[in-house]
């Protein structure tokens, strides 16, 4: 389905957020929220993932149980914030395989500038979660998605806390097949590029650089 958004109102994850957009909120207490609401977007993120039948044995009897089929997925941290999602993420899919991305904005062109770019090399054929708290402008979370799709996944699907009406209209823009999920979509941007009402830069909140 083209330009999806999939906003995830969960009670939970709406009052944790609420504690993690107050300013006083402290660098500790912001980084458990992320993490506890991680687990719950990636609880609803997963929740077509295809199942199999396998055969066990309880200490009663033999079943077919269910058990998640294929390979594994592949979570993707848009650095550096996309670490907090990915932590979280990591707590209820343990098995899932890693990837970084880096990019920063050229601040004369202000295009985003790839840094880092690690995954796992056998990413073909799996479906992959990009995570980055902030869908703002958009311009990171596109450039990593184009350059993510070289590696040709079976599927992506960006994972977010906050989104900008104008990210998401971004994003669809230049990659309309690629669904997001968001726990909130705010007001709108300021002329920083920042999210209004937002929460703030969520990479100094989480690690207490400013
Ligand atoms: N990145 C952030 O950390 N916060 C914003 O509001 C926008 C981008």
């Amino acid at each position: 389905m083209n330009n999806s958004v999939t906003l995830i109102d969960h009670p939970l994850i709406q009052h944790k957020l609420t504690l993690m957009r107050q300013k006083d909120t402290s660098t500790a207490k912001f980084r458990q929220l992320l993490g506890e609401i991680s687990m719950l977007l990636a609880y609803e993120v997963t929740r077509s993932m295809p199942l199999e039948k396998v055969l066990i044995e309880t200490p009663l009897a033999s079943m077919d149980a269910p058990v998640l089929a294929g390979k594994k997925l592949v979570l993707i941290s848009i650095m550096r914030a996309g670490q907090g999602i990915l932590d979280g993420m990591l707590q209820l899919i343990p098995s899932a395989r890693v990837g970084h991305i880096g990019l920063y904005r050229d601040p004369r062109t202000h295009i985003p500038v790839e840094y880092y770019f690690k995954v796992p090399d056998d990413v073909h054929g799996r479906d992959m979660l990009v995570v980055d708290p902030m869908l703002a402008t958009g311009n990171s979370a596109v450039a990593a998605v184009y350059r993510l799709k070289e590696t040709l996944p079976q599927s992506i699907k960006f994972v977010c806390l906050l989104a900008a009406p104008e990210g998401i209209a971004h994003f669809h823009e230049e990659h309309p097949d690629v669904p997001i999920f968001t726990a909130a979509i705010d007001e709108q941007l300021d002329d920083q590029g920042y999210i209004l009402p937002g929460l703030g830069d969520a990479g100094d909140r989480m690690f207490g650089t400013k």
